[in-house]
């Protein structure tokens, strides 16, 4: 398997995809997918433009549906949620439709979204993405952050080292490290496992989500392994629970 990590999606190749695309915001887009199809809602359906958003969730009867999204960490106005994954339980979005976009997450989704193979990762469901991966041993694989606006995100690389640290211990033989930036991310987590929630905290995402008291989102993005979901997209930009 060549094991790929972008830090953002423009950095990504433009004239090829890999068999199997890794989206990871953890602060908080994947977050909050995993969240969201973990607590059985029918599947994330993800939008980078609001407008577009609103005009295919029209399609639908409104107690099928949740309009969910941010602008710089804000709720979009007249939506029924931000994007707290701390908002979605199953009373809330149990056999809906989530319409989900975000200013940076959503856009990486649909950057990757003609690969064969697309799924996402957050921290709390890190181990499902790697069980994955290590199951179905696409050829080429890339772990790709979303960053923000076109910038390096730490939590977004520290993830994908997490998940790259895993792969490769699981069967060294069997990872070819493609680019510098997989031995970088690693190094990034094997230097801040245990402490990703103060991590999160220096982070410049973490810190505008701080100003906004997002305190107790950061405490659940930061955790590891919490959620057995692995949401992977069944046409372009919809996503639903693997099994
Ligand atoms: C994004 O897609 O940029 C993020 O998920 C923003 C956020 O924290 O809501």
């Amino acid at each position: 398997m060549k094991l790929f990590v972008y830090h953002t999606p423009e950095l990504t190749p433009t004239d090829h995809l890999p068999d199997c695309a890794v989206v990871i915001d953890v602060l908080r887009a994947t977050t909050t997918i995993a969240t969201v199809l973990e607590a059985s809602a029918e599947a994330v359906q993800t939008f980078s433009d609001i407008q577009q958003l609103m005009t295919v969730s029209e399609q639908w009867l409104p107690e099928k549906r949740i309009r969910a999204g941010e602008r710089g960490g804000t709720k979009v106005e007249g939506f029924d949620l931000g994007n707290s994954p701390l908002d979605c339980n199953p009373e809330t979005v149990g056999g809906k439709r989530f319409f989900l976009t975000t200013t940076n997450g959503t856009r990486a989704l649909q950057r990757v979204q003609k690969a064969p193979t697309v799924i996402t990762a957050a921290m709390i469901n890190r181990q499902a993405a790697v069980n994955y991966i290590v199951e179905n041993q696409p050829e080429t694989v890339w772990l790709v952050g979303s960053g923000w606006e076109g910038g390096y995100s730490l939590e977004d690389t520290v993830c994908a080292g997490a998940i790259a640290h895993a792969l490769i211990s699981n069967d060294p033989q069997s990872v070819e490290v493609s680019n510098d930036e997989v031995i970088a991310a690693s190094a990034l987590y094997t230097q801040w496992h245990d402490n990703l929630l103060e991590m999160f905290h220096r982070s410049s995402h973490g810190q505008r989500l701080l100003r906004l008291n997002g305190h107790e989102d950061l405490q659940y993005c930061a955790k590891s392994d919490i959620v057995d979901v692995l949401p992977i997209q069944k046409e372009p930009g919809v996503l639903v629970k693997f099994s």
